[in-house]
Order: C-alpha cells, then sequence, then structure tokens
C-alpha cells in the first residue's frame, strides 16, 4: 500500500527521498511522487504514473530538484485509478500546501461538497486532495493550528506528510490507523510508512500513536497528542541492519527470502525452547486463563490466515478444544460470539493489516483477551493486543511472504505445546518429542534448498499450465492454500486448493488430460486416502507432482509424473518442511514466465486499507 518517506536535514531531501521511497517499493504501488521546499524555489513537486524509476528519471536521481526538506509517496490506487494527476503530493489550490497521505478518508465527499460549496475546484479523484484543500481553507498563517483542524474533520485511516511554503523549515506527520516512524538523525529527521526507508541513516526511531501529530525540523521532532498537549516519544534501536533489508547478491528479495527460512526459524524458535520445555517469557497470559479456555479464535489475512488454517489442524489435536479460524474481514463483521474468557490470537507479519488491526479491536471490544503473533516491532497490531509474541524473522520485503509465514508457524507451534502443558492435554515426553524434531528443523530446511535445482527443472517442465490444482488431506491441505496461493501470486497462473475427499463433489470436472495436479501427500495417516484421489485425478488423465516425505518415496514415485521429496519428521511439523518446496515452484514458475517476482501486479505487502 501508500508509501511515506519525509526528510529534513542539512543535505538535499530529493535523493534521500527517492532511496526512502525506493526501500517501500515492496508495498506495492502504481505512481510515485516528491515535494520538495527550497527557500529561494518555494514548493516544487513531481510526479508520475509507473514505477519509480520513471520519476527518478525525471528529477535525474533527485539532483534537478534543491532544498533540505522534502516528502514522498509512493501510491496504491484507492479513489481514482492510477494516473499522474491521481499521484501524490496533491497541492492545494493556493499551491502552497502539499500533502502525502497513506489510508482512506471516509468522509471525503461530505468535505468535497463543502468546499466546492465554498468555490473550491478539485483537480484528482482521490480522496487525499480533500485533505490539501481543506488545509488551505483552515490556513492562517500556522500550518500546524490548521493541521490541527483537519484532522478533527476527517474520518478514516490516515498518516500524513505536509509542507507549507510559508514554513520553510519544517514538515508536519499525523496518523490514525496508518503506520508512521519518526527516525532521528544527526541533524536531520525523518518520518516513514516503516522502519526500512530510513536504517540507512538513522536506527533510534520512534512510533507515532493515533491521533498524534509531529512537527519535523532540523533541530529535532516533537510530537503533539490529539488533545495538542505535547508528548514525550519512547525511543528505541532497530536491531537490524539495512544489509538485512537488501538483496545481498541475489536476483529477488523473495528467493532470499526463502533462503534465510533456517535461520528465521532458529531465531523465533530456538530461544524459546528450553530443554522439553516451551517458555514463552513475553506471553503474559495467566495459567488459569488458559485453562478455562473452551475453544480459542485464530482471525488473519492472506498467508498468515493460511498459518492459522495449520494451526487450527494443530492446536485442536495438541488442546482437545475446537479452534475457529477466521479471514479478519470476515470476523469483524460476523458478530463474533466472544467474551471475556476468549482467547483471539490475531497473526500479522506487518502488524499493520487493517483488517486484522479491526478484527483485534472488535475482540477486545467484546471482552476477549488478544495475542498478536507479529513480526514488525512497533507495528499497530503489536501495540494494541493484550499480548505479543514476535516472530524476530527481521525485514521481509518481497510481497510473497515466505519467512515470516515459516516463522508465524514456529510460534504458534511452540504456543501450542505451551498451552497443552498448561492445560495437561498432552504428556512431557511427546511434548518434549516434538520440541526435539523442531531443532532439526533448520537443518532439513537447509537439506531441501541445497537441492533447488530439481524444483527449478520441474517449474521449467510445467510453467506454462494456465490452471495447476493443490490437493491434499488434513495438514497436506491447509498446505496446498498456501502453495496455491504463492503460485497465483507470483505467475498469474489460475490456481486452486482442494481438500481432496472433496474432488469428487465438483472440483474432478475440471481435470482433463495434461491437468497439472500438485498432490501433498506428506501426512502419512491419511497417505493412502490421499493415493486413492491421486489415482482419480490420474485416471482422468491429470499430470500429478507429487509431494511426500522420504519414507513415503517409493510409494508416491509410482503414482506421480514428478516427485518433490522432504524429510520426514514428526508429523505436526510437516508443513514447516512441506511449504518449502512449493514456495520454490512458485519462485521458479513466475521467473520462467518473466514475472515481477518480488512486486506482483495489483497486490500490495501491507494491505493498509479495507
Ligand atoms: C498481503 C500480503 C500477504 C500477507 C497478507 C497479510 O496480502 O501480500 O503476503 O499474507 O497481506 O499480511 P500480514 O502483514 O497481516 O501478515
Amino acid at each position: 500500500m501508500c508509501g511515506i518517506v519525509g526528510f529534513v536535514g542539512e543535505e538535499q531531501a530529493a535523493p534521500v527521498l527517492l532511496d526512502g521511497l525506493a526501500r517501500l517499493e515492496y508495498r506495492g504501488y502504481d505512481s510515485a511522487g516528491l515535494a520538495v521546499l527550497d527557500r529561494e524555489k518555494g514548493l516544487q513537486m513531481v510526479k508520475s504514473k509507473g514505477r519509480l524509476k520513471v520519476l527518478s528519471d525525471m528529477v535525474d536521481g533527485g539532483k534537478t530538484l534543491s532544498g533540505t526538506l522534502g516528502v514522498g509517496h509512493t501510491r496504491w490506487a484507492t479513489h481514482g485509478e492510477p494516473s499522474d494527476t491521481n499521484a501524490h503530493p496533491h497541492l492545494s489550490n493556493s499551491g502552497r500546501i502539499a500533502v502525502v497521505h497513506n489510508g482512506i478518508i471516509e468522509n471525503y465527499m461530505e468535505i468535497k461538497e463543502f468546499l466546492q460549496g465554498q468555490g473550491v475546484t478539485f483537480h484528482s479523484d482521490t480522496d487525499t486532495e480533500v485533505v490539501a484543500q481543506l488545509l488551505d481553507y483552515y490556513y492562517q498563517g500556522d500550518i500546524v493550528e490548521a493541521t490541527f483542524k483537519v484532522i478533527h474533520r476527517i474520518e478514516g485511516s490516515y498518516a500524513l506528510g505536509i509542507l507549507c511554503a510559508d514554513a520553510p523549515d519544517q514538515l508536519v506527520a499525523a496518523r490514525k490507523d496508518g503506520p508512521l516512524v519518526l527516525g532521528y538523525g544527526d541533524g536531520c529527521n525523518f518520518t516513514a510508512s516503516d522502519v526500512t526507508a530510513l536504517i540507512k541513516y538513522t536506527k533510534t526511531v520512534s512510533y507515532m500513536e493515533d491521533g498524534e501529530l509531529a512537527i519535523l525540523t532540523r533541530e529535532g521532532i516533537q510530537v503533539y497528542n490529539d488533545l495538542n498537549q505535547p508528548v514525550e516519544k519512547e525511543r528505541s534501536t532497530v536491531d537490524w541492519d539495512i544489509s538485512d533489508a537488501e538483496k545481498g547478491g541475489y536476483e529477488h528479495f523473495m528467493f532470499k527470502e526463502i533462503m534465510e527460512q533456517p535461520e528465521a526459524y532458529r531465531k523465533a524458535a530456538f530461544p524459546r525452547i528450553r530443554g522439553d520445555r516451551v517458555e514463552l517469557e513475553d506471553l503474559n497470559l495467566e495459567d488459569d486463563f488458559i485453562r478455562q479456555l473452551d475453544r480459542l479464535y485464530i482471525v488473519a489475512c492472506g498467508s498468515s490466515y493460511h498459518v492459522g488454517v495449520v494451526g487450527k489442524y494443530l492446536l485442536e489435536r495438541m488442546l482437545r478444544r475446537p479452534v475457529e479460524v477466521l479471514l479478519a474481514s470476515e470476523f469483524r463483521y460476523a458478530d463474533p460470539i466472544v467474551d471475556e474468557k476468549s482467547l483471539v490470537v490475531v497473526i500479522s507479519q506487518s502488524g499493520e493489516t487493517l483488517d486484522t488491526m479491526a478484527a483485534l479491536r472488535e475482540a477486545r471490544q467484546l471482552g476477549a483477551r488478544t495475542l498478536a503473533i507479529v513480526n514488525v516491532m512497533g507495528s499497530s497490531i503489536a501495540k494494541e493486543a493484550d499480548s505479543v509474541l514476535y516472530t524476530w524473522a527481521g525485514p521481509e520485503i518481497a510481497v510473497a511472504t515466505t519467512k515470516a509465514y515459516s516463522t508465524q508457524l514456529a510460534v504458534l507451534t511452540l504456543l501450542g505445546l505451551h498451552f497443552a502443558r498448561v492445560m495437561d492435554t498432552m504428556s512431557q515426553r511427546e511434548i518434549g518429542e516434538i520440541l526435539e524434531q523442531m531443532r532439526l528443523i533448520p537443518a532439513k530446511m537447509e537439506e531441501i534448498l541445497s537441492h533447488t535445482e530439481e524444483i527449478q527443472y520441474f517449474a521449467s517442465q510445467y510453467f506454462n499450465h494456465e490452471s495447476i490444482f493443490f490437493i491434499g488431506r488434513n495438514l497436506d491441505y491447509a498446505m496446498g492454500l498456501e502453495g496455491s496461493l504463492k503460485l497465483k501470486e507470483i505467475s498469474y497462473i489460475h490456481s486452486e486448493a482442494y481438500a481432496a475427499g472433496e474432488l469428487k463433489h465438483g472440483t474432478i470436472s475440471l481435470i482433463e488430460p495434461g491437468t497439472l495436479v500438485v498432490a501433498l501427500a506428506t501426512y502419512a495417516p491419511l497417505f493412502d486416502k490421499a493415493i486413492s484421489n491421486v489415482v482419480e485425478v490420474k485416471s482422468r488423465g491429470a499430470t500429478v507432482l507429487g509431494v511426500t516425505t522420504e519414507s513415503k518415496r517409493e510409494e508416491m514415485a509410482k503414482h506421480s509424473d514428478s516427485l518433490i521429496v522432504i524429510p520426514d519428521t514428526h508429523p505436526m511439523l510437516l508443513p514447516s518442511l512441506a511449504v518449502v518446496p512449493l514456495q520454490l515452484f512458485a519462485y521458479y514458475v513466475a521467473l520462467q514466465r518473466g514475472c515481477d517476482i518480488d512486486k506482483p501486479r495489483n497486490l500490495a505487502k501491507s494491505v493498509t486499507v479495507e
């Protein structure tokens, strides 16, 4: 979704802004723009539809824009098509105020009509332009005062960066339900949608809260709450480096992040495994509360939701209690039956997904306790949940998540084992066995990752299929959901995942000679049933790419045209291994098809609008 960068300092702003925007490209966007304030030249603005490179070329990498104060923006269209005009920044009619915005102003039509009634003309189709024009309307020589008035009048979500030609030394930022981080440099200060954009310049940051407004100057940053009172922000130090957010020799971030999974899994899981026990020091749920839970909820979007689907199978088996897994966009409007005795676990890489955030708030409002499994430190979801377990995966840049998925799964598994001990639903021996096997997962992932050429070969055989099905039962079905999503996200091949037992209730009618079916059969207790389904699709002419474990290799080979084999492990941990070849398959298929792997069309990494 939209990305914002703001800078005030001694050096030329435009190259810094372009560099920051480049690091936010992963969020997904369709146009980009810059506004820079120069004491002599005043407000200068450039914007363009398309990739950042187009914008950068227009200003020779920023060199042709003088001024040491500015804002930059990458836009992911919501209101109004992607175009030069709808790109941000938006300029007020006086030409003195420029605005960049991430979010949606829900009452923009009402404000627009009001301003039109006052004779104001509009130039774009965006909701953002009302902010610029409303600032003009309220402006009486003090841009901060005008901004306060505007943020009290607008409804919806926003992260804003505002420049005013009459205040050539300051940048105003404000947020509500949209991420905005502040960065403290030496003689320069920053704001951005996330840390990635500013970490090259400073590691000292603070996170803006809802309703806050910040004034950034070269000398410092002053923050006010929504009552206009000064706020002392707590600063934190980012514990990763710019190199973590760079490709480091890999062609794509997605591939780099796939390869980082063994290490990410180690970091997420190992510090929480102490002998045959799970220690979740950051979990503040009392044992009595855990014991009285008669049902659990897992709520998330996208791949995080798929982690929840795996979690349902795992946690129900571990805890012998029903686990409901719900899409956040459904949960929030479903009048969910939760109360103070319920636990709602939300899962989010970014910690900013709007639907997940709204579901979390809904759950809290109904009195439920909330636990967030989140990757991004200081993110909105992490801040609002009652309890947070971080996944410590480091920055994930590719839109299609990989290492965040694996670490979420590791943390959710540990949570299940911890609950199982407290609830006394598994023996210490069983828990210990799983933990022992978890310690071996990174090395087994490494083994899979040392044979990427095999999967690349299969991708070269199958990349021109137009429709691919994933089938599996139980945990294999949950894996199929993620494998299918990965594939369609980045390769644009139509793909569906089905519970293999459902095939005969419809889907099998789509199987024709040559249709590719990825058959997942890693879960030993249901292996024979899975084979029956493979036989059914094969006898209708399907081409089968089988995925199974080492111990079932021979049997599966008899029924598959091509075969991917993963190491054996405890059945509950199979998804952590099976997901890796599925990610690689999606990656190599997309590579063969010449797709923009890290920035797939129409998608955004962090979905901060509904
Ligand atoms: C987007 C991303 C997905 C991600 C989903 C949920 O759709 O492209 O990779 O799984 O959002 O994001 P979250 O940050 O909440 O995990």
